[in-house]
């Protein structure tokens, strides 16, 4: 199958990612286009015999490793994981990122934070010198989505941020997260700071999780046509 040349980067920072996995390992299994790859990579590498157990992060990841018989379990059984991989809707360069543009942030952030190390899989085209360029997503209770929405207005404005705070609609329909939230997109345009903000929105009680992703990410594979990059440890 021939690929687009963003997939092409995309497949090629997922194999490097491949690369640091090893028999015996516990892996997350993130969510989204470039994260499929990674699931494909390590679909390849267990039909050569590689044995790892994986946690997907989303319904839509644990279908594709199923259809791949990679070895799946769940938190509860396996609540300490070597490494998770996934992808990013944007990252700086102090490997803070925001996620959830496919509305998987709630599991992605508690596999990453189950993982000793979190590898971030990425083409170049997300990498931005002060995050908020893409709409932050924020996971909120479905219960009073009115007031948890003027609640991160407040947040936003106390953290010098503006912009509209929209739910997400699917067909016109109110998205539903795997768990069974909501989410608003934040256009904040730019996140002046993302760790005041990020404490503001969990101090929030409709807000189950917000898609900043801070301390968590270990490294981070950049693709582009030049070669691959990669931003903090592999190792760590
Ligand atoms: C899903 C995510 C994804 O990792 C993020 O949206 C990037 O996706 P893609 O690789 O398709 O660009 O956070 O909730």
């Amino acid at each position: 199958m021939s690929l687009s040349p963003v997939e092409q980067l995309k497949r090629h920072a997922a194999e490097r990612a491949a690369a640091l996995v090893r028999s015996g390992m516990k892996l997350g299994l993130g969510t989204g286009s470039t994260a499929a790859h990674f699931v494909d990579c390590i679909g390849e590498k267990v039909r050569d015999g590689l044995d790892v157990i994986c946690v997907p992060t989303s319904e839509r990841t644990r279908a594709q490793a199923e259809g791949l018989n990679i070895k799946l379990s769940t938190l509860d059984e396996t609540p300490e994981l070597d490494l998770t991989v996934d992808g990013a809707d944007e990252f700086d360069p102090k490997l803070r990122l925001i996620k959830g543009g496919g509305g998987a942030l709630l599991r992605e952030k508690i596999v990453a934070a189950a993982s000793k190390r979190m590898v971030v899989i990425t083409d170049a085209s997300k990498e931005v010198a002060t995050l908020g360029k893409f709409k932050l997503p924020v996971e909120a209770d479905l219960f009073g989505l009115t007031a948890t929405a003027r609640q991160i207005e407040k947040a936003a404005t106390a953290n010098g941020c503006q912009g509209a705070v929209s739910l997400r609609k699917n067909s016109g329909a109110l998205f539903v997260t795997d768990g069974g939230n909501a989410i608003f997109d934040c256009d904040f345009g730019v996140i002046p700071d993302a760790d005041g903000l990020a404490s503001a929105l969990n101090a929030i009680p409709g807000v189950v999780e917000h898609g900043l992703f801070i301390g968590l990410a270990t490294a981070i594979i950049i693709a582009d046509p030049a070669g691959i990059r990669v931003l903090g440890d592999l190792s760590a």
